[in-house]
């Protein structure tokens, strides 16, 4: 009853032009393909986000941002609300990632000020959640992803929940072709659809998507995606490569 979906994460890659050439290369991957068994978002830097909504109009390319701020508007230079990245194009919003949480200063209760503003101001939500590597070490997983979690979703009613997707993203696979094992990734997935029973009850917790990001590619997508509590991905390097991200797609249907 929960939607697949299968979220590129574009980080700091591609200015407009390359952007859309890429769009227009994942496009053609597509093409004639079955795409109905999962959401397709990519998420692109804020610059593209309007070159990249007009090339994935009448597609079911879906377009999300990389952050936003938590502010309506007003004095925070360098900064993009909700309602800017929308009227930009933005149908989405990737909040909390590690690269986020690591070099500037996201912390979790920065990472549900902006949940709350961002559902607030109508864009659906790809909040992470992920331990370290010496978290992992020091067995405290469960923990981690849990306090992460329920700080994020503090004040977020049940309703607002139908637009959350929550991306579980070990830091130690992230980029380093590390990727965690199907079983690991599932049970983890499955601590944080329990954490969302705890929360939101059962019927919640079964209809949210959880999907798993740390070098998910398009060899290990189909294994991964098959595991009970893993409901899509969210993927970084391999989203750059529009046969790689279509393979993946593939893999979801
Ligand atoms: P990679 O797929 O490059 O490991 O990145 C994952 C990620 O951070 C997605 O948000």
């Amino acid at each position: 009853m929960r939607r697949y979906v299968i979220a590129g994460n574009w980080k700091m890659n591609l200015g407009p032009k390359k952007a859309v050439e890429l769009i227009e290369a994942i496009k053609e991957e597509i093409k004639g393909k079955e795409t109905a068994g999962c959401d397709i978002v990519c998420c692109v830097p804020a610059v593209d986000i309007a070159v990249v909504a007009a090339a994935c109009e009448g597609t079911p390319i879906k377009v999300g941002a990389e952050n936003v701020h938590w502010a309506e508007k007003g004095a925070f230079t360098g900064e993009l609300s909700a309602d800017m990245l929308l009227e930009a194009g933005a149908e989405y919003v990737i909040i909390g990632h590690s690269e986020r949480r690591q070099y500037f200063g996201e912390t979790d209760l920065t990472v549900n000020a902006r949940v709350k503003a961002a559902l607030a101001g109508g864009l659906k939500v790809i909040l992470c959640v992920g331990e370290l590597l010496n978290e992992r070490e020091l067995d405290i997983t469960a923990e981690v992803v849990a306090k992460q979690t329920k700080v994020a979703l503090k004040d977020i009613t049940p309703e607002q929940m139908a637009n959350v997707i929550i991306a579980y993203e070990p830091v130690w696979a992230i980029g380093t072709g590390r990727t965690a094992t199907s079983a690991q990734a599932d049970e983890v997935c499955g601590i944080i659809r329990n954490v969302l029973c705890g929360l939101y009850g059962e019927n919640i917790a079964e209809a949210t998507t959880i999907q798993y990001g740390g070098s998910m590619n398009a060899g290990n997508a189909a294994e991964l995606l098959s595991m009970d509590n893993v409901d899509g991905g969210l993927i970084g390097g391999a989203s750059l490569k529009a046969p790689d991200f279509a393979t993946i797609i593939a893999a979801a249907q």
